[in-house]
């Protein structure tokens, strides 16, 4: 695995007034990785990623990205090098999709905020890998979820950062375009930079990342290879299901098959 890129060093945090906290939490996401996060609702994914992204002050800890502390960078000088993807995003606005695409180079416009032609290089790169080019001129507000989904992967593609962070990206996808989209970040991975995904999809998970992280009640609980963290004991207690694990007959990846009532059990 390549250098380590962004780093989370015994984190805290609680949210004032609340019950939750996330609980001593260290982790390292490297160059050349896809790393998922896995976890029942509620277990502090989303409030990880953001402590992640310099969104919100851990209490007590550190994350630092390269090295330097996240709190020493400003806001501009972090998105060059990291983008974040928020699990409820603002999807209302009224741009055309092309220039939702191109707020993703805001970070690197000077002060009149032309895009050159290598900025509209990379949005068209971004809408294109994401499938999205014939969607370009369309008002961003009448897109579907799915639709709205992709474009906003491609403006997190434009701002071509070292390290994504990713909530949930593929919730609102297709199989087409889910495979694509994952396969997508894995081939940026293969590139160089660093991928972080949160998501409820553990056979995808399994599939695409190369390490895993289970969080439950704010805690991490495992990590590892798919194969360490895709544990029917482990899985079955972390979400409360009678999760059994079997070996994907194609792929090979290691699958999750929740029981229940309604299943017909094969046992
Ligand atoms: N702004 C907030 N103020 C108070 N509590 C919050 C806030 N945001 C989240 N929480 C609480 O913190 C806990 C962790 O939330 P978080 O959003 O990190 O969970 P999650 O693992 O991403 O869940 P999901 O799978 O549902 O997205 C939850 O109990 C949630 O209610
Ligand atoms: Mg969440």
């Amino acid at each position: 695995m390549g250098t380590v890129l962004l780093s989370v060093r015994d984190c805290s945090f609680g949210y004032k007034g609340g019950d939750f906290r996330l609980r001593d939490v260290s982790l390292d996401v490297s160059r050349g990785e896809v790393l998922g996060i896995i976890g029942p609702n509620g277990s502090g994914k989303s409030t990880l990623l953001r402590l992640m992204g310099g969104f919100q002050r851990p209490d007590g800890g550190e994350v630092s990205l390269q090295g330097a502390p996240i709190r020493s960078f400003s806001r501009r000088e972090l998105a060059r090098d990291l983008a974040f993807l928020p699990q409820n995003p603002e999807t209302s606005f009224r741009f055309s999709v092309r220039q939702v695409v191109a707020m993703g180079r805001y970070p690197y416009l000077g002060s009149f905020a032309f895009l050159n032609r290598h900025d509209v290089e990379v949005v068209e790169r971004a809408l294109s890998e994401t499938e999205s080019a014939a969607l370009g001129e369309r008002s961003f507000f009448t897109l579907s979820g799915g639709e709205k989904q992709r474009v906003l992967i491609a403006s997190v593609l434009a701002q071509e950062p070292s390290v994504m962070l990713l909530d949930e990206p593929t919730a609102a996808l297709d199989i087409h375009h889910r495979c694509e989209v994952l396969g997508l970040l894995r081939g940026l991975s293969r590139k160089g930079i660093a991928v972080v995904v949160v998501t409820h999809d553990l056979n995808a998970a399994s599939q695409f990342c190369n390490r895993l992280v289970l969080l439950a009640e704010g805690s991490v609980v495992r990590r590892g290879a798919p194969r360490e963290v895709m544990d029917r004991e482990l899985l079955s207690r972390a979400y409360r299901a009678d999760v059994r694990v079997a070996r994907n007959p194609i792929t090979g990846a290691p699958m999750a098959v929740v029981l229940g009532e309604g299943s017909d059990e094969a046992g």
